[in-house]
């Protein structure tokens, strides 16, 4: 394995040893889970030892707040992962390339429309749920109702017991963010989160880490990708997964090539690659269990069945526009706020 560089979840950078001289780099973001990022670049550099990677970790928000400020001198050539709504801003944004890759006609509907909405500028590499998951052992011993609905998250009773990303980092809860506001109308949907907030013991930087704490204990339960919730039960964790009664929001998690890239023709390279069969049937062995785009690759057994979740009809072109997600998280900022930690 010849990873030059080793991402950690806050996103640091840890230098590895470097590759021949001369050979070819890319400069990856990557928004998925670490582990998946990190296998992919493990297959990705075993199968291309012409081309290095250099890869950080960064939540969707944050990923989107690092192409923003590099764009006039940009040190990233491609944004793989994280969830559509900050691609499609990098997009209208002119921060990302235009780009068809001859992969398209491979992939689910989903995705491609994705890449049709931004003119060609992003692209859907994975689907899945948004819901929670919550610790078994921790509601049984303490006596807590199981939270079926949305509403079901107000109980009094589940004060302290529940996290939540910070929608300006995390991909995650602008979905959760987004998702309130389609199914309940905007005033409505910040009513609950303050009445929410109340419940809340922290807000967290990455989208998935609330389940992590209800699986070690940590929480009472996570609001976050269904996806994310199965990956702890399937590791053993008494984590049982919930899709909201009243309905729910999902994601089609992206890729973008970014505009002024160094690296363009290496970064064509991972993008082709990334959006094959072989690659995407990979995931489910590094814990990732969303949905892929590839039509023939195959999801895994432990992934949330979307055709069994009541599903929003989740306007992507609307809440991944610039100004509305600006918008919501601007009066998310001055109603709710958050100190968000890891
Ligand atoms: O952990 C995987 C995942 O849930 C992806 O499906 C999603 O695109 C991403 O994480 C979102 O992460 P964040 O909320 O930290 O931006």
């Amino acid at each position: 394995m010849t990873i030059r560089t080793a991402a950690i979840a806050a996103g640091a950078v840890i230098a590895l040893p470097a590759w021949s001289a001369g050979a070819a780099e890319l400069n990856l973001i990557c928004s998925a889970d670490v582990v998946i990022c990190e296998r992919l670049v493990s297959e990705f550099e075993a199968s291309h030892s012409d081309i290095g990677v250099n890869m950080v970790r960064l939540s969707s928000g944050e990923a989107y707040a690092k192409v923003r400020a590099e764009a006039r001198n940009p040190q990233t050539d491609l944004w793989w992962g994280g969830t559509g709504d900050p691609h499609l801003q990098a997009a209208a944004d002119g921060l990302t390339a235009e780009y068809e890759s001859p992969m398209l006609p491979e992939l689910r509907d989903w995705a491609v429309q994705q890449a049709e909405i931004s003119g060609h500028r992003t692209v859907g590499v994975y689907s899945g749920a948004l819901g929670w998951g919550y610790n078994t052992q921790i509601f049984e011993k303490k006596g807590l109702a199981k939270p079926a609905c949305w509403a079901d998250l107000l109980d009094p009773a589940l004060k302290g017991e529940i996290q939540i990303a910070d929608p300006n980092s995390s991909g995650t809860a602008y979905t959760t963010l987004a998702t309130l506001v389609q199914i309940m109308g905007e005033d409505e949907a910040f009513d609950y989160l303050k009445k929410l907030d109340a419940n809340i013991s922290q807000y967290t930087k990455s989208g998935s880490a609330p389940v992590k704490a209800a699986a070690r204990g940590e929480a009472g339960l996570g609001i976050v990708f269904m996806h994310d919730a199965v990956s702890q039960s399937v590791e053993g964790f008494p984590v049982k997964t919930i899709a909201p009664c009243e309905g729910t929001g999902y994601e089609v998690g992206s890729m973008s090539l970014i505009e002024g890239a160094v690296n363009p023709d290496e970064a064509k390279v991972f993008y082709d690659w990334v959006l094959g069969v072989d690659v995407q049937n990979v995931m489910p062995e590094a814990g990732s269990y969303q949905i892929p785009s590839n039509k023939e690759a195959v999801a895994s057994e432990h992934s949330p069945d979307l055709s069994q979740i009541k599903l929003i009809d989740y306007d992507f072109a609307e809440y991944g526009s610039s100004e509305r997600r600006k918008a919501l998280l601007a009066r998310w900022d001055s109603e709710i706020g958050g100190q968000a930690s890891e």
